[in-house]
């Protein structure tokens, strides 16, 4: 790939939850940029497919599997030789083919076009989160982002170089009514992004967080009947495009963020200001 200024020119980088969505497309800036991209997701055909456009390598696991990160690591390191750079990008809204989540949705819609004030909640509310949906959200999230940083600095800190990209969320400082376990799964995340970036900065290690606003992508197609709204409540007047967040991950990625680390990089239009 070409198309961009090589700003990562001879780096690594391995993207989780890339074979669509936000992470595809910071893979595919990244590459644009000189990086050799290894495509992570749950299956290995959908992870391929986004690879081979990119000239890159696919490999499959699940990021809340302890094992299976650990013998990704690997693979991608004998596919592609070291790692420069991890974007811990895997995630679920946890209403993916909820029906009633997306009844609940337009309801919602529809009470706002009347000027109502409907209850704000995507979920149900707390008393309807099983213990089941909470711990798997916390897996995806959390546990995911654990166990790939915990592989990924066993090889930056030796070569005294990298650069990890957690993705946090506006949902991770703002909070939002029926999104507790997501809310709390994206908090944690920024926690863990600050202290990890402590404990290897004098490594050269970097790490920071992109905590996006509201971006048009398969997780948040549900929320469609609620974009108007959306809109209407960002300052700059749209939702965000995957660019908007490839863009922020090409630069934390790059030598032009050096001297960034423990941060928390927001596009978000202006929804939410200063994460
Ligand atoms: N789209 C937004 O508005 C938005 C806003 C804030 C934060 N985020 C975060 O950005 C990240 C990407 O979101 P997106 O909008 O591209 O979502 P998406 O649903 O379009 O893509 C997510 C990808 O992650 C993969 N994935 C899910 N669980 C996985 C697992 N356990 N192991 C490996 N891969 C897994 C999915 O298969 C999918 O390809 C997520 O962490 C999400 O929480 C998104």
């Amino acid at each position: 790939m070409s198309a961009g200024n090589g700003r990562l020119a001879g780096r690594t980088a391995l993207i989780t939850g890339a074979a669509r969505g936000l992470g595809a497309r910071i893979a595919k800036r990244m590459s644009e940029e000189g990086a050799r991209v290894v495509i992570n997701d749950l299956s290995l055909a959908a992870a391929r497919s986004t690879a081979d456009e990119l000239g890159g390598e696919a490999v499959a696991c699940d990021v809340s599997d302890s094992a299976a990160v650990a013998s990704m690591f690997e693979e991608a390191v004998s596919l592609v030789g070291d790692l420069d750079i991890l974007v811990c990008n895997a995630g679920i809204s946890g209403i993916e083919g909820d029906n009633a989540a997306r009844q609940r949705i337009a309801e919602r819609a529809e009470a706002l076009a009347r000027g109502e004030q409907p209850e704000d909640s995507l979920d149900g509310g707390i008393a309807g989160v099983t213990d089941e949906q909470w711990r798997r959200m916390l897996a995806v999230h959390m546990d995911g982002t654990f166990y790939c940083c915990r592989e990924a600095v066993k090889l930056m800190r030796p070569r005294n170089r990298g650069s990890i990209i957690t993705m946090g969320s506006i949902m991770g400082t703002f909070g939002r009514g029926g999104g507790t376990a997501y809310c709390a799964a994206k908090a944690g995340i920024l926690g863990f992004t600050r202290a990890l970036a402590h404990e290897v900065a004098a490594y050269d290690v970097r790490v920071n967080a992109i905590a996006p606003g509201w971006i048009r992508t398969d997780m948040t197609d549900p929320l469609k009947p609620l974009h108007p709204m959306l809109e209407m409540q960002t300052p700059m007047g749209r939702i965000g495009e995957p660019d908007d967040i490839a863009w922020a991950a090409v630069y934390l990625a790059s030598d032009e963020a050096k001297f960034v680390t423990g941060q928390t990089l927001s596009p978000n239009g202006g929804w939410y200001m200063s994460q």
